[in-house]
């Protein structure tokens, strides 16, 4: 090769390169991608997010990407891997730390403060859907810029509102045809219980020290809890005989978990309490749960959430509790086609018009935009050459009806309109073109 083209071949593989989007991210396309990142599929599941949202009363919050850096410092806790490893941050123009938000719950707590949303209503229930950021080594199922469905419940809360949120969140699985999924519930109670077993935790784990992963012996001081969480095998060949949170629950604590379980058993929500769930992030007290699929590999996680009394109040707000979960659409979606749960593609027009002339096109424009002007998805081929070809372009684009307008037609002034699922065809006048087609809509739109 010689060496200008060698030059030629580096410059475009740099060019390439400068514009590759980043690492743990991914664009939402309609076509020629992986199934999960088809936005057909990810518009599906976002009319059923909506639809729940509004069956059990939610409202939509839309908070900014990115925040003042101490609010999620704040809100997620210090001792989080979030905060600690994993958050997006920078310093804006005028020298001011900001972060993409890693999460939702932070946010909405500090929009609900700003715009005194407590003065309007005795309960609040706010959902939202959005990107979230977090700078962790991309794999299967995780990814840098993830999208949250999330809601979160403010108000003076008894145990059947988080009863409330975790029937909610096995409902939308449910619809969305999710299978094979398991809920862990746990308590980690409230402040004083938390510190008492923390103590216990750490006097068992000392013995066995040097013994722990190196990531358990760096929580150890700071954030025994999450030794709970961790994945290796010498961490949980040492856990096996840790004392158990449920143990040091004071008896108010106690009673609200029972309360929980027992109104779950009464709404026959299969549940299995696994003592050792604690949540990544610090600002749970009481209940806490999450929702796993056995088939997503290590990122089997696909939703968590939990009750937090402190959070508000931490963040200057009104003493009010909170409760809530977040799902992850990715892990939803990959799910969803791993389990081959059948997702309608509606993004397809319903008609497509296929003029075989010059002159023919001019009418087929006409009565597309008509068409559209009447709601009904429609699309036009303007490159006219052989009927085959329009055929197969509306098989490909899979709509319903094709309209054929060749010379013929004009000069009968009737157009054919092909029923593409059943192979049959009609002949219908042309002033009665549009009714009819309004007719077929109705029948099968
Ligand atoms: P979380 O457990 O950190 O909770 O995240 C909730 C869900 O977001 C996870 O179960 C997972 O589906 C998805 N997720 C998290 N990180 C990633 C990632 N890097 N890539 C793909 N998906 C991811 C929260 O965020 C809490 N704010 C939930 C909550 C709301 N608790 C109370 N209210």
């Amino acid at each position: 090769m010689s060496l200008r083209n060698s030059c030629i071949i580096k410059a475009k593989k740099d060019l390439k390169m400068q514009y590759q989007i980043p690492k743990g991210l991914f664009d939402i396309v309609p076509y020629g991608v992986e199934e999960w990142k088809l936005s057909h599929i990810w518009k599906f599941v976002e009319t059923i997010i909506l639809k729940i949202a509004r069956d059990y009363d939610f409202k939509e919050i839309r908070t900014p990407i990115f925040e003042r850096t101490e609010l999620f410092v704040r809100g997620v806790g210090e001792s989080s891997d979030i905060v600690k490893k994993e958050m997006y941050t920078f310093l804006d123009k005028a020298d001011r730390s900001m972060t993409l938000r890693p999460e939702g719950t932070a946010s909405v707590l500090r929009a609900f403060i700003e715009n005194n949303l407590n003065d309007k209503s005795p309960i609040h229930k706010l959902f939202y859907i959005g990107p979230m950021f977090r700078y962790d080594r991309p794999q299967a199922g995780r990814y840098r810029q993830f999208h949250q469905f999330g809601i979160e419940v403010l108000g003076n809360l008894t145990f059947e509102n988080d009863v409330e949120v975790i029937d909610m969140l096995l409902e939308l699985c449910k619809r969305l045809g999710l299978k094979n999924l398991s809920l862990y519930i746990n308590s980690i109670g409230d402040l004083a219980s938390r510190e008492a077993y923390k103590k216990a935790l750490k006097d068992f784990l000392k013995p066995h020290f040097l013994n722990l992963s190196k990531d358990s012996q760096d929580r150890y001081e700071k954030n025994p809890l999450r030794i709970l969480d961790s994945k290796e095998e010498c961490d949980r060949e040492i856990l096996k005989d840790a004392p158990s949170i449920l143990e040091f629950l004071n008896s108010d604590a106690k009673a609200d978990f029972n309360d929980v379980c027992n109104y779950l058993k009464a709404l026959k929500i299969p549940f299995e309490i696994n003592d050792r769930l604690v949540r990544g992030l610090d600002y749970y007290s009481h209940t806490v749960f999450e929702v796993v699929s056995g088939k997503l590999g290590a990122q089997n996680t696909i939703s968590g959430g939990g009750r937090y009394d402190f959070l508000l109040k931490s963040l200057g707000g009104p003493d009010l509790a909170g409760t809530g979960f977040a799902i992850g659409l990715e892990r939803i979606i990959q799910t969803m086609l791993t389990q081959n749960i059948p997702i309608p593609d509606n993004s397809n027009p319903f008609i497509l018009l296929i003029p075989m002339t010059e002159e023919a096109k001019k009418l087929a424009f006409t009565l597309t935009t008509e068409l559209r002007h009447n709601e009904i998805p429609s699309e036009i081929y303007l490159n006219i050459k052989k009927i085959q070809r329009g055929l197969q372009v509306a098989n490909d684009l899979k709509v319903s009806f094709s309209v054929l307008i060749g010379e013929d037609e004009l000069k009968s002034q009737k157009v054919i309109i092909k029923d593409m699922q059943n192979r049959t065809q009609e002949s219908i006048n042309l002033n009665n073109c549009i009714n009819h087609l309004k007719k077929l809509w109705e029948q099968h739109g």
